[in-house]
């Protein structure tokens, strides 16, 4: 089969495309003949070995393609081997594409469990944009956060993959929504899935400008991929808000004022990836919903360190797909 082979880890040009074995399938695990994959900052962070995988190595966590054996159009959840608690992952969980061989190819073999049936309603594109971000939208807000409607959501960064599914989910769930973004055209865009404002977190104090847009009030859940924001993020809770977080990509340090944490009465909330079961509420939602994923961009899969390159210089809006056949 082709594949995006990484045989050595460093910048977007170690992304080739290359002759690889085909997967076999072990007992339990099935074979996915792939139409689209999907990029999530996470392959760029395994593509520059920050997150070491034996190789050469075929990255992607995200998948869609029919099912070698049945002949169904499926798509892959990529958190291998969550386990019983819904709590937290067990200690065989891994997640797709690093350490083992992902979506960036012809062929996937993954676990039985780990393919569900693909909306119909989606092209292959789009379903094989939703499956991690979703994921880890769906879980931050609902299963860790615990967002109810009519409360008040803030989302960092509008134009990451993550966020545009956490801003159509929350605004479907009747929340409201609002966002940060470092571009004016991207707030207008997340607008479109449902945020009701937006503000520059480049500019001024970005974290008084979205409690003034709350009348001071502040909001009930902040939703932080950045990391580094943990600090304004909290400036912007109000009484008993919750800061849910799962990625560092403006950085991997914070500190924290204790006094303002307690006395606001605020929590914490670490998430990663999603279980099945949050996996399944979130094809529930997004068929409840209509929701179509956001797409930035659709490539060949040989252009992959094109669109990596893309990625990376923060231009993009959305998902960011390959084409695999
Ligand atoms: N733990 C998990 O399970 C899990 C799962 C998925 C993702 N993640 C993490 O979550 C993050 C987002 O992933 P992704 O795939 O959606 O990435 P992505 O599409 O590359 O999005 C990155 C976005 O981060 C935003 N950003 C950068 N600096 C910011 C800042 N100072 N304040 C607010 N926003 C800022 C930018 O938004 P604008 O373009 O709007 O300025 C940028 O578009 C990554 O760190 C990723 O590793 C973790």
């Amino acid at each position: 089969m082709q594949a995006i082979l990484l045989r050595e880890t460093g910048g977007p040009e170690v992304l080739r495309l290359a002759e690889a074995p085909d997967p076999q399938p072990g007992a339990g695990e099935v074979v996915v003949e792939l139409r689209a994959c999907a990029l999530n900052r996470r392959d760029t962070i395994v593509r520059k070995g920050a997150y070491p995988s034996p190789l050469p190595l075929i990255p992607g966590s995200d998948g869609a393609g029919v099912r070698r054996d049945t002949g169904e159009e499926v798509v892959i959840l990529p958190s291998l081997r969550w386990g019983d608690r819904e709590t937290v992952p067990g200690p065989g969980f891994e997640i797709l594409g690093g350490p083992t061989d992902g979506t960036y190819a012809e062929l996937v073999k993954v676990p039985a469990e780990n393919v569900f049936p693909k909306p119909a309603r989606l092209s292959w594109a789009e379903a094989a944009a939703f499956p991690l971000a979703g994921l880890t939208a769906y879980r931050a807000l609902f299963s860790r956060a615990g967002l109810r409607a009519g409360e008040t959501v803030l989302v960092l960064g509008a134009g990451s993959g993550v966020s545009t599914f956490a801003v159509s989910l929350a605004a479907q769930a009747g929340a409201r929504v609002l966002v940060t973004s470092s571009s004016a055209a991207k707030i207008e865009r997340a607008g479109e899935l449902g945020a009701e404002a937006g503000v520059d977190y480049t500019a001024g104090d970005w974290a008084a400008e979205v409690r003034a847009l709350t009348g001071g009030a502040g909001v009930d859940v902040v939703v932080d991929s950045a990391g580094a924001t943990w600090p304004d993020s909290v400036r912007c809770l109000a009484p008993g808000g919750r800061l849910v977080v799962f990625g560092a990509t403006a950085g991997a340090t914070a500190q924290l004022e204790a006094r303002p944490f307690y006395f606001g009465q605020f929590s914490l909330l670490g998430t990663t990836m999603g279980s099945p079961r949050d996996f399944a509420a979130l094809l529930a939602a997004i068929e409840a919903g209509g929701i179509v994923p956001v797409l930035d961009s659709v490539r060949p899969l040989a252009e992959a360190a094109a669109a990596h390159e893309r990625m990376e210089a923060g231009v993009h809006f959305g998902k960011l797909v390959l084409e695999t056949r």
